[in-house]
């Protein structure tokens, strides 16, 4: 087991501005205690000499303010980008008004990831705590894992109760209007949420549905759906996605075939620009083709010894089927802690992962989110829970992103 959990290493940011408040806001997102080391360079790239390119290099991750009309500073940072080795990650902060255009040509350049201006500390902190695990740990290519189509996120969970229909549910919603983060201004994503739980699945109670058969109508057709058929089977939910709720009877797991499972996902992948699966609990053999088709598994769970346990088999489980499946782990009904104790340590020496993502206890938001079926990203935006089921959007599309960006 390799136990180099990024936990425990230092990390450094060095912060590139000639304006002071810009390195003081960025500073502030990063406690100290946090093992993090800042280094401040009040300049432009255009202006740094030798040492201080070297410099950038030595850092974990550079941020910095970019301006994409300002021509000869973009054109002295992709001269610093053209001669960088791969350690360092470079995020670029721009005006909220930057065009998806300019964005795009910002990272063309190599920088990494581009951020509007007024992206939170918790969504700052999560991107760059992503950008250096897939640094640090660089995925394998999925076999059989999506090209230029729709990413498909897999929901799982490492106990029943776990939280995994309140992600799959809320991170529908998010992707589909767009996460904070992403220059998606006035445009819209595909999303199609698959509640593939066909025993228990209850995603449409989450979300005020109504089960019109569609699943159950693919399942006794019994022969691989073609797209048209397949879309009818689809209800759109008036909050901007689509939805195949799991069947009102309940039915054997083994009534489903993995064929199915396959021609179903590669048709929606052409149609969506992303996919999110609700698992089930059980193992079946129709799972294999949603891992292997995955672009992330989010796996729900509490850092409970038996969940983390379970979590671990899981874990092994699925890289069985796709060994370079990029695992996501999503602490539900705990706070992100401001040092991580002991136990937090160890439970991210055992998951071979960094706990990323917490969702905070919350009760009374959750349950009147799920008596109104409403996602608690639309109803209670700013609720602790809200805002850090937002945050998560934001990472898992950041992240996705950057990976496809990084591939064209
Ligand atoms: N962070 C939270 N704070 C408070 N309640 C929560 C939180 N997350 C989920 N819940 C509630 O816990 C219950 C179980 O959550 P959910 O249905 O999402 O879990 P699941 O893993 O899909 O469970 P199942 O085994 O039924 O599929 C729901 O009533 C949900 O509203
Ligand atoms: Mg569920």
């Amino acid at each position: 087991m390799d136990r180099s959990s990024t936990s425990t290493r230092q990390r450094s940011i060095m912060i590139v501005s000639e304006s002071d408040s810009f390195a003081d806001v960025i500073s502030k997102a990063f406690p100290t205690e946090e093992n993090t080391k800042i280094t401040t360079k009040n300049e432009s790239f255009k202006a740094m000499n030798g040492h201080a390119v070297d410099l950038a290099f030595d850092h974990d991750v550079v941020i910095f303010e970019a301006d994409p009309d300002n021509r000869t500073e973009v054109q002295a940072i992709e001269t610093l980008l053209a001669h960088r080795a791969d350690g360092t990650v470079f995020l670029a902060m721009t005006d909220n008004d930057v065009s998806i255009v300019k964005a795009r040509q910002l990272r063309e350049i190599g920088i990494d990831e581009v951020l509007p201006i007024s992206i939170d500390s918790d969504g700052l902190r999560a991107v760059v705590e992503e950008q250096i695990g897939a640094r640090r740990t660089p995925q394998k290519e999925f076999h059989d894992g999506p090209s230029a189509h729709g990413q498909l996120f897999v929901v799982g969970q490492s106990r029943g109760g776990a939280g995994a229909t309140t992600v799959a549910t809320n991170l529908a919603y998010s992707l589909a209007n767009g996460p904070k983060s992403l220059f998606r201004k006035g445009e819209q994503s595909r999303v199609v949420l698959l509640d593939f739980d066909i025993q228990f699945g209850n995603s449409n109670v989450f979300l005020d549905l109504e089960d019109k058969g569609g699943f159950l109508q693919i399942i006794e057709a019994n022969e691989e759906p073609d797209d048209h058929f397949l879309m009818s089977t689809l209800q759109t939910h008036p909050l901007g996605f689509d939805v195949l709720c799991a069947p009102t009877p309940v039915i054997p797991l083994q009534s489903v075939r993995p064929d199915l499972i396959e021609n179903m996902l590669d048709l929606l992948r052409d149609r969506y620009d992303y996919i999110i699966v609700d698992l089930p609990r059980a193992i079946v053999d129709w799972v294999e083709p949603v891992l292997k088709r995955a672009a992330s598994l989010i796996l729900v769970t509490d850092i409970s010894v038996p969940c983390v346990r379970q979590s671990r088999r899981l874990i092994d489980f699925y890289r069985e089927t796709n060994v370079g499946l990029p695992i996501e782990v999503v602490v539900n009904r705990d706070r992100r802690p401001l040092i991580k104790s002991e136990h937090v340590r160890e439970v991210e020496n055992v998951l071979e992962t960094r706990l990323n993502h917490w969702l905070p206890d919350n009760t009374k938001v959750a349950r009147s989110a799920v008596d109104l079926g409403r996602p608690v990203v639309e109803m209670k935006p700013k609720s602790d829970l809200g805002k850090a089921l937002i945050n998560l959007g934001t990472a898992l599309s950041t992240q996705t992103s950057a990976k496809k960006s990084k591939k064209t």
